[in-house]
């Protein structure tokens, strides 16, 4: 394992991905873990994060020379590359200069870390402070403006750090610089595999549930469906899966899960069909978040009736079910404060309202992966393409991207025209550009159009392409105008009720991604 030791910037998690796209696992500890703690969990190599704060700045984290005593190799980054430089004897100028964004960098030796990559090259810069001279035995291998220390590296002790960001994509060789250190410096072997993730993880789902039962929630989204189907992989048809079909997923999701899903995974798999129930309540409402906590209530009950049968068939046969499968990710884990690997979170929350009664101990196989890798788990264990590449979609489903009442004629019309647009996407080889496209229809809007030689007076659907690398914050993507055209063009041929399409140029702020 590669620790990267966080220093409360943004990027620790950034990195962490780039090491294990490398092929190298890696994971995250908050920099108040001492060093001790850190050489006792034996890492194959330590990385020293960027941080906010100045070296010289009051409580800002340090590092302790020890952790280089050790023998461990260690690279540091930014704020990690001074704090490096000056627990090993090298200067720090507190220069008042700054240097931020896109910056030329000149290579002045290969040395390891850039081998022979060209002797100029773009990188990404974000400092004040900066390294006046190497730590005694460091080769300085870099340079740019306001860095006359730019990079370094001590190969004999496998020591090396960068002031830029190898990181980001706007280092044009960042990936080679890092793992120019992993491999060249540190002498690792990139063994990180999806094969090696579902061969670890079966086994620990072994070792937790034993010859006891587990419990599963599919959603039908990517997280859900590769948790499932790894833990049935490690304990068969003791784990059961509930899908509730609220009815208001895209077309042939559901059929999806219910045939593709169980294809693969032979999972035992529970349908309740609640879509009347839903839809009864749901008569009547139309503003969002009365709708939201509707759909969110209705799918609790539904879930804990379903959960509770599932306890029962248990008990009738003198069984316990004692597990509940959830597809936390890293992320999560990470923001939760749950990054040192010693805190244990949540091991025996309530999921989701469920009741004090129903206790489960949780199994989340994924806790340790980044979504792209449970991408790569989800392709490794052979799961449907369209759902291992299905873009990020609200529980709350079509319910709030129907604006106004939902009504099953509704829902109708607005599958119909996602359909449509989902498959022009597809076709034009977008889908993996665009973070999604949520279509709505704008049910309680008419407007008066021109069909054959007919006056129509039918409804408006919006288009809402955008580009995102976390939700957070997003902007419209420029789709290409003949994949507009085409969608608009069949929409309007296809979809009896929608003489309109229109495209939202809202960027995230101020626009949500959805309507609703
Ligand atoms: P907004 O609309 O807040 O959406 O910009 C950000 C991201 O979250 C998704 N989203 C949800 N996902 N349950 C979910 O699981 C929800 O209630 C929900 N609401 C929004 C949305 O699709 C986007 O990816």
């Amino acid at each position: 394992t590669v620790l990267v030791v966080d220093f409360g910037a943004q990027y620790a998690q950034l990195i962490a991905r780039r090491i294990r796209e490398a092929g190298v696992y890696s994971e995250i500890v908050p920099s108040s873990v001492s060093a001790e703690e850190i050489l006792e969990r034996e890492p194959a190599a330590v990385v020293l994060s960027g941080g906010p704060s100045s070296v010289y700045a009051e409580g800002a984290p340090q590092v302790d020379p020890t952790l280089f005593e050790g023998g461990v190799p260690a690279f540091g980054i930014c704020y990690g590359f001074q704090a490096m430089a000056q627990s090993l004897g090298g200067t720090v100028a507190h220069t008042g200069g700054r240097e931020y964004g896109r910056t030329p960098l000149t290579v002045t030796t290969g040395g390891r870390l850039f081998g022979d990559l060209p002797v100029e090259q773009p990188v990404w810069m974000s400092h004040g402070d900066a390294v006046s001279a190497p730590p005694p035995g460091f080769t300085v291998t870099a340079t740019s403006s306001g860095a006359p220390v730019a990079a370094f590296e001590d190969v004999d002790r496998r020591l090396a750090g960068v002031q830029f960001h190898p990181e980001v994509r706007h280092t044009a060789h960042g990936q080679t610089v890092l793992e120019h250190f992993l491999f060249d410096i540190a002498g690792l072997e990139p063994t990180w595999t999806a094969a090696n993730v579902v061969e670890e993880q079966v086994e620990r789902i072994r070792a937790q549930v034993g010859e006891g039962r587990a419990l599963c929630a599919l959603s039908g989204g990517v997280d859900s469906a590769v948790a499932a189907a790894l833990v049935q992989r490690a304990i068969g048809d003791r784990l059961t899966c509930v899908y509730v079909d609220h009815g208001l997923m895209r077309e042939g999701e559901t059929e999806q899960i219910e045939r593709d899903f169980v294809a693969v995974t032979r999972v035992d798999l529970r349908v309740v069909d609640a879509r009347e129930r839903f839809l009864g309540a749901l008569a009547g409402i139309s503003d969002p978040e009365e709708k939201r906590k509707t759909i969110g209530r209705e799918f609790i009950r539904v879930f804990e009736q379903a959960a509770l049968d599932v306890v029962g068939d248990a008990a009738d046969h003198g069984e316990r079910v004692d597990f509940l499968v959830q597809g936390t990710l890293y992320p999560d884990v990470v923001e939760s404060g749950g990054g040192t690997g010693t805190a244990n979170i949540k091991s025996h929350h309530n999921v989701g309202g469920l009741p004090e009664d129903l206790q489960f101990t949780l199994v989340e196989p994924l806790r340790t992966l980044f979504k792209d890798e449970v991408r790569a788990v989800g392709v490794e264990l052979r799961l449907p393409e369209a759902m291992v590449w299905r873009q990020p979609f609200p529980g709350p489903g079509l319910g709030i991207r129907i604006v106004g009442e939902v009504t099953q004629e509704r829902l109708d019309v607005l599958r119909q025209a996602d359909a449509i647009v989902r498959a022009e996407l597809t076709a034009a080889g977008l889908d993996r550009e665009i973070w999604q496209c949520p279509v709505v229809l704008l049910a309680d809007v008419r407007s008066v159009g021109v069909q054959g030689d007919g006056r129509t007076y039918g409804h408006p659907v919006v288009l809402r392409p955008v580009s995102s690398e976390d939700a957070m914050t997003a902007d419209w993507t420029r789709l290409p105008y003949d994949v507009l055209a085409r969608i608009s063009t069949r929409i309007t041929n296809e979809v009896r009720e929608v003489n309109r399409v229109v495209l939202d140029v809202t960027s995230k702020p101020p626009g949500t991604i959805e309507w609703e």
